[in-house]
């Protein structure tokens, strides 16, 4: 990889640290306390637990990208990161499909309790959680993931060498 494009990388994980990692962890605990809060006076059970678990999922997520993948890419990437991708972007789409079924969540208890000012300030925390988290994913899987994906397999519809005319049939 040339200097430049190790800068680059660097950049970017310092601004996905910066802007998504360390938001999203000022943001849990303080969101965790309303779900409680939320709880304690009978408005809702499960929310907090469902929380989280999200809340866990994702800081182990965030963990393993602060100790594993960042590290390889700022030493320029080895043979292995492709698999590791992989299974990150996975838990992109669990993450997202949890934070889905928490709002769905969310969306039945205002509509017994819309007016309770905590269960408005958790709904719009939440809801500034989801738009970062969202960012977050995107800024990873189609920016810098791509950076270090794995050449195409032979035959898939990416590949640098398309099926020829005999085969084609679009
Ligand atoms: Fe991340
Ligand atoms: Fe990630």
């Amino acid at each position: 990889m040339s200097p430049e494009a190790t800068r680059q990388v660097s950049a970017l994980i310092d601004r996905i640290q910066t802007q998504f990692h360390e938001s999203h962890r000022r943001a849990l605990p303080e969101l965790l306390s309303m779900a409680a809060a939320l709880e304690a006076r009978g408005i809702t059970n499960g929310l907090a637990d469902e929380l989280r678990t999200m809340g866990n999922a994702l800081e182990q997520h965030m963990f393993k990208e602060e100790m594993r993948l960042f590290p390889m890419m700022e030493q320029g990437g080895n043979t292995l990161i492709g698999l590791l991708i992989d299974d990150l972007h996975r838990e992109h789409l669990a993450h997202e499909r949890a934070m889905s079924a928490l709002r769905a969540h969310l969306g039945v208890l205002t509509k017994a309790h819309g007016t309770d000012l905590v269960l408005l300030q958790f709904t719009q925390g939440l809801d500034d959680l989801a738009a970062e988290l969202a960012q977050h994913i995107r800024a990873e899987d189609e920016e810098l993931f791509p950076l270090f994906a794995r050449p195409a397999a032979a035959g898939s519809p990416s590949t640098a060498n398309p099926p020829s005319h005999a085969t084609s049939t679009s």
